[in-house]
């Protein structure tokens, strides 16, 4: 039976689609396509563009397959975007999530596998960040993720819907055929290495007066294909009957702004020119994972994580595809 991939045109979505082909499932795909790209989905795989609290399209995908589970990956998911346009955050990203829940339960479709985020916890109260850790988001996106949170856990209670809210810390890295693409792109590493290639003439760092030891935000960098893996290892986790639950995925480890951008200039023996900036509203200043319950839970072990394994791979990719897809 096939799992229904939202968002798998997008970056973590379409290796998390290749993953799951791989290990031999059936995979659907939806996407509006607003930021990703029907050609990180693999030829073979049903596609259906749309939106995924359009309930009519739901109905029509459930009733041209028998869908097993949904991995949901399709969001808005810029910080900063989404402190200039939180309505169409909580639009995009809870509106049309709670449409797709209920199209989900009324299609009989009992396991979700959601894509949350490190976002739910706004300034942290303690490093590393445990699931035990209150939530108070620091920006729209992070509410929209954690009322998407909530509901799954009501629905789990009232309904008998089984899901893992995987909240994320941060993705980076690529596969061969597959890596991250955005436009416009807000995120550190792709934006490290189109300062190597000379596509941005400095790379801006926005701010340098956090309490960290070089003054630049620390952030838990996962690879993508670790990533993926936890996904699949989350959907079997449900089909062997395992509770719903919530679980970071970081590895424990967490690098500086500055750490990255002198590891990039290593891994791609190019200048890096640098201009610091004025921190970005709703940007904490340290978010690294307590990463022991996907591993106690899931079985999950980051072994690509590294930052210059992570660099190394994004690295290869953006020359085998200078312009992206
Ligand atoms: N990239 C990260 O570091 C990171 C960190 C934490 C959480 N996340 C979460 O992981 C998920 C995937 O992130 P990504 O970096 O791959 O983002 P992405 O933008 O590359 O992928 C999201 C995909 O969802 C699609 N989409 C968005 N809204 C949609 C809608 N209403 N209907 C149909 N399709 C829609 C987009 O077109 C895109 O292809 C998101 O939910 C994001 O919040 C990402």
């Amino acid at each position: 039976m096939p799992i229904l991939v939202t968002g798998g045109a997008g970056y973590i979505g379409s290796v998390t689609v290749d993953q799951l082909l791989a290990k031999g499932e059936e995979v659907v795909v939806l996407d509006d396509l607003g930021r990703g790209h029907r050609a990180a989905v693999h030829k073979d795989v049903p596609f259906y563009k749309g939106r995924v609290g359009d309930r009519q399209l739901l109905a029509r995908i459930a009733a041209e397959h028998k869908i097993e589970a949904c991995v949901h990956f399709a969001a808005l998911a810029y910080v900063g975007e989404s402190v200039l346009e939180p309505a169409s955050y909580f639009e995009n990203n809870l509106e049309q999530g709670i449409a797709l829940m209920g199209a989900l339960h009324q299609a009989a479709v009992h396991r979700v596998v959601f894509s949350s985020t490190c976002a739910t916890y706004g300034e942290p109260e303690q490093i590393p960040i445990s699931e035990k850790c209150r939530q108070w988001p620091a920006n729209p996106y992070g509410w929209t993720k954690l009322a998407m949170e909530r509901l799954l856990d009501s629905y789990s209670r009232a309904y008998g819907l089984k899901f893992v809210a995987l909240r994320y810390f941060n993705a980076a890295g690529a596969t061969e055929d597959r890596g991250e693409h955005h436009e416009p792109e807000t995120h550190l590493v792709p934006n490290v290495l189109a300062a190597a290639l000379g596509e941005i003439a400095e790379l801006s760092v926005f701010g340098n007066d956090y309490p960290t030891p070089d003054g630049t935000a620390i952030r838990d960098y996962v690879h993508v294909r670790d990533l993926a893996e936890a996904h699949i290892l989350a959907l079997d986790y449900l089909r062997l009957g395992g509770e719903s639950d919530f679980i970071n995925l970081g590895t424990g480890t967490g690098y500086s702004v500055l750490e990255v951008i002198k590891s990039a200039r290593k891994v791609t023996s190019r200048a890096i020119p640098i201009r610091f900036e004025p921190r970005r509203k709703g940007d904490p200043a340290k978010l690294v994972a307590d990463a022991a319950k996907a591993r106690t839970v899931l079985g999950w072990d980051p072994t690509l994580s590294s930052l210059p394994a992570i660099l190394r791979s994004q690295w290869a990719w953006r020359q085998k595809h200078p312009h992206g897809y």
